[in-house]
């Protein structure tokens, strides 16, 4: 039968999945969650919830907080292959989900969990999205929301997310990174909020099926995606690391993370020759990526080594080049997605990518999560078209 604990990734101590804290007592680091016995199974439900078993598989069903998030499309468009210089580049579309990022799969299994921890209210720090999916999935459960956001720095169509599904919005003076050491302060006196940032190891969980799905229909040669917080980075390494321990792949695609330059402290961190990751003062015009201390970055960098990965940064410049391409090719994302296409690009440039190679981009969020850039465009009167 499988079981799950929360595990530290560095020295091996095992807690219960019923205490709300997630570092460990011994070492302070950040804890996973392991599945001891864990098998490869599907079950009959859709999206993410289909991979209950490598995800949460002591839920019970009745508690599960779901909107049918996952089982997003993969495109491929001959605008997007001309512009990277690869014939077999496939993008998945995260943008699908139902609050329109991929933070939804994340959050129907956080949520899930305080549900079955029977907790009514959250917290969480964001550069929106996080904040957007909190408060739709808390309200479908019941729960009080409570969203730390840098105001002024992120997008207002995120924020009207949280609003709308009826969060309590408190503005932080700052940046994320601000709001981010905030919740950690809140945690230190009171557990009577169940945090939903990626720190939460569910959150991770959710995560991997973005994975799952990837495998599922392609044999990428490399899976490439934004970086900000560096969850999904955690749990793509992750999810490899269960599919190929369960022998259900025969090789590990190269994890291929992006970050912005002005928000780079992961490819520093990366690049050096550090213990610890340099927090940097975050600017890049990808207002969800702008992060400039990411809390997961040893889970990270454990995803990196075991995929002989990289990470690449680009400059805001190359992402708006790379964004266009994608908005005009029909498929459209926001801003910080477009890091995906913009490092494959550069990568190709460099001799790292071959155009022979297959590569997978995941697309991170929504074309209408930003709408602060509209292109340029022209008007037409009726007479000029017939
Ligand atoms: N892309 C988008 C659209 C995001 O919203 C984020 C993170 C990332 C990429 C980076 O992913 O943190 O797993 O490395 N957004 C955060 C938020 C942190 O609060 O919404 P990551």
């Amino acid at each position: 039968m499988t079981f799950s604990v929360l595990k530290c990734p560095n020295c091996g101590e095992e807690f219960s999945i019923n205490r709300n804290k997630y570092t460990c007592d011994r070492c302070g680091d950040i804890l996973d969650v392991y599945h001891h016995d864990m098998e490869y199974s599907t079950i009959a439900m859709k999206g993410v919830w289909k991979y209950k078993n490598m995800i949460h598989p002591e839920i019970p069903n009745s508690k599960i907080i779901t909107r049918g998030e996952g089982d997003t499309n993969i495109y491929r468009s001959q605008r997007i292959s001309e512009y990277a210089g690869i014939k077999n580049i496939h993008l998945k579309h995260e943008g699908e989900n139902p609050t329109g990022s991929f933070k939804d799969r994340g959050m129907t299994v956080a949520v899930s969990e305080a549900a079955r921890l029977e907790f009514n209210k959250t917290l969480c720090a964001s550069t929106g999205n996080t904040s957007a999916a909190a408060a739709s999935y808390s309200a479908l459960a019941g729960m009080d929301s409570y969203v730390m956001i840098p105001g002024k720095n992120i997008s207002s169509n995120k924020l009207f997310q949280a609003v709308s599904y009826g969060a309590n919005i408190v503005d932080i003076e700052g940046d994320f990174d601000t709001a981010m050491a905030d919740v950690k302060q809140a945690l230190e006196k009171t557990r009577d909020f169940y945090v939903l940032n990626s720190l939460n190891p569910w959150r991770i969980e959710g995560q991997k099926t973005i994975i799952y799905e990837i495998m599922e229909k392609l044999k990428p040669d490399f899976i490439s995606f934004p970086a900000g917080n560096l969850g999904n980075t955690s749990a793509f390494g992750k999810a490899l690391m269960d599919l190929k321990s369960l022998g259900k792949i025969d090789y590990v695609p190269r994890l291929v993370a992006i970050q912005a330059e002005g928000a780079s402290p992961f490819y520093e961190y990366m690049h050096g020759n550090k213990n610890s990751i340099t927090p940097v003062r975050a600017e890049t015009i990808a207002s969800a990526i702008r992060i400039g201390n990411p809390v997961n970055y040893k889970k990270a960098r454990r995803s990196i080594e075991f995929s002989n990965g990289i990470v690449e940064r680009i400059s805001d410049d190359e992402i708006m080049s790379a964004k266009r391409v994608i908005d005009r090719s029909g498929i459209g994302c926001e801003p910080a997605s477009a890091a995906a296409l913009a490092g494959v690009l550069k990568l190709r440039n460099s001799g790292v990518i071959d155009s022979g190679d297959t590569v997978a981009s995941i697309l991170t969020g929504h074309l209408l999560k930003d709408v602060s850039f509209m292109p340029e465009y022209k008007t037409l009167e009726v007479s000029d078209i017939f």
